[in-house]
């Protein structure tokens, strides 16, 4: 169907004066003695384009100005009779699609929770086209970074035999009958498809070390998965990771590459979505604009584990779960040290070995590893990263503390065995980057068809 999107006929000064047909869906309807007007979105742009119909010249078919139904616009475009805008002198309207009354969005019932029941239609509200407006051109911005950088894009594996973090988080990839009768669990595996036990990664950081050892600096971009619990705003069962890994760097390179990257992100979203940013400063996050250029201006924040816990155990009176050296951040200490101590985005380093992975490097005091997570302002942890452990004898003796089984990372291993350099990378996790642009406190809105525990409409 040759048409022409709304977003290219508000923009170009050139199209007044071009007849065109546009194609949408209707927002709002005015009537009045001689002339209507409707609102036609196309998911183009957050702007809408208004279309006047002369009622004398043009007989209109009333399904055309339902809410939500799908018309086409023969038109000639027009400079705008109020202000700078444009708008579209209707010559011909056709109908699409009708719209019956029970359409779910109404203006009255727009709730975000009403809205996560009816997943399939709320991208057509202001607010959830805007979100995957922003999540897409953050997603290219992405591409762009690593790429403009001389970084290669790797497609890790989904479905892997090793559990990179560790945590017994994954979910289960089988074809096996949930009745078949095995006497141990090796012989269960044996008679599945893979022939061990396999699963959904939870991140293709590994796989990212394999490329990154050869090819010097690589980026991943796709989902990862977690059979985590935990029903919070920020979780997802799926998610998308950015994970990039690069060769010959320490952990301080990993922190300069994390805070470039992100600001470049928010710069690209900035410069790319004014509209969709103006409509979430004004009804999402007040001063979120303001937010997103004052972290371009600062520099991140960076302190280590032990110094955060000295900060924390000061307040612990004010904590559900109070801490001490040794202890795992949980999302209220996280964001009383980026909003009330920081007061911007902090790097909190070298953690305690005991509560980290056993992939990253060990510091010289025998006691932490190499990591870093970055903690921002509203969410919490962002990106989690470290160096990573490049001597073999290390790294074998961290998998067996752990009571690793050491045949599962052979390829893993050899890494270090052949050639081994100093290398790092981290991940960013997508849908709580967006949360930070956007100011949507909840990760399910900002995700298609987002799923977490006991939830996969
Ligand atoms: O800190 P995580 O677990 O680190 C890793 O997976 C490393 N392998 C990354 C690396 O070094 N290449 O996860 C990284 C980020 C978190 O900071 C968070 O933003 C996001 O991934 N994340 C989740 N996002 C949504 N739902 C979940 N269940 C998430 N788990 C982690």
């Amino acid at each position: 169907m040759k048409h022409v999107d709304i977003k290219n006929i508000l923009s170009n000064a050139d199209m007044v004066g071009r007849e065109v047909v546009v194609c949408g869906w209707v927002r709002t309807f005015r009537d009045s003695a001689q002339v209507a007007f409707l609102e036609l979105s196309d998911g183009s742009s957050f702007r809408k384009l208004q279309v006047v119909i002369d009622k004398g010249a043009l007989s209109l078919d009333p399904e055309t100005t339902k809410l939500g139904a799908s018309v086409a616009v023969k038109g000639a475009v027009v400079k705008a009779y109020k202000g700078e805008g444009k708008e579209l002198n209707a010559k011909e309207i056709a109908l699409l699609g009708k719209c019956p009354p029970d359409y779910p969005i109404q203006k009255k019932r727009t709730t975000l929770d009403f809205l996560r029941t009816i997943p399939h239609l709320r991208l057509r509200t202001n607010t959830f086209a805007a979100v995957f407006r922003v999540r897409s051109v953050a997603a290219q911005a992405i591409h762009r970074y690593f790429h403009e950088r001389g970084y290669y894009y790797i497609n890790a594996p989904l479905i892997t035999a090793s559990d990179c973090e560790g945590a017994g988080e994954m979910f289960r990839v089988t074809t096996r009958p949930w009745n078949c009768a095995a006497k141990t669990e090796e012989e269960y595996y044996r008679g599945d498809f893979f022939g061990v036990k396999a699963g959904l990664s939870v991140s293709g950081q590994l796989e990212g070390e394999v490329a990154a050892t050869a090819l010097g600096k690589i980026y991943t971009f796709g989902p990862s998965f977690r059979a985590e619990n935990s029903n919070t705003t920020r979780h997802l069962a799926e998610f998308w990771h950015v994970e990039p890994e690069i060769a010959f760097a320490e952990l301080c390179d990993v922190l300069e590459i994390a805070e470039e990257m992100l600001k470049y992100l928010i710069q690209a979203v900035l410069d790319e979505c004014p509209e969709e940013l103006a409509f979430f400063d004004s009804f999402v996050e007040k001063g979120l604009i303001e937010k997103l250029t004052h972290v371009l201006r600062s520099d991140f924040a960076v302190c280590t584990y032990t110094e955060a816990i000295s900060l924390l155990e000061k307040e612990n009176a004010r904590f559900a779960f109070p801490v001490h050296w040794g202890s795992d951040l949980q999302s209220e200490h996280e964001k009383y040290l980026t909003e009330q101590v920081f007061k911007r985005p902090v790097f909190v380093t070298n953690y305690p070995k005991e509560i980290k992975s056993f992939y990253m490097k060990q510091n010289a005091d025998g006691k932490t590893v190499a990591a870093a997570d970055l903690l921002v302002p509203g969410i919490g942890e962002i990106i989690g990263g470290s160096e990573r452990e490049a001597d073999l004898g290390k790294l074998m003796a961290a998998m067996s503390e752990r009571g690793m089984d050491e045949s599962a990372y052979r390829q893993y291993l050899d890494l270090r065995r052949f050639g081994s350099v100093p290398h790092g990378g981290f991940g960013l996790g997508f849908e709580r980057f967006v949360m930070y642009c956007t100011g949507m406190e909840n990760i399910r809105d900002v995700t298609l068809f987002p799923r977490s525990s006991k939830n996969i409409m």
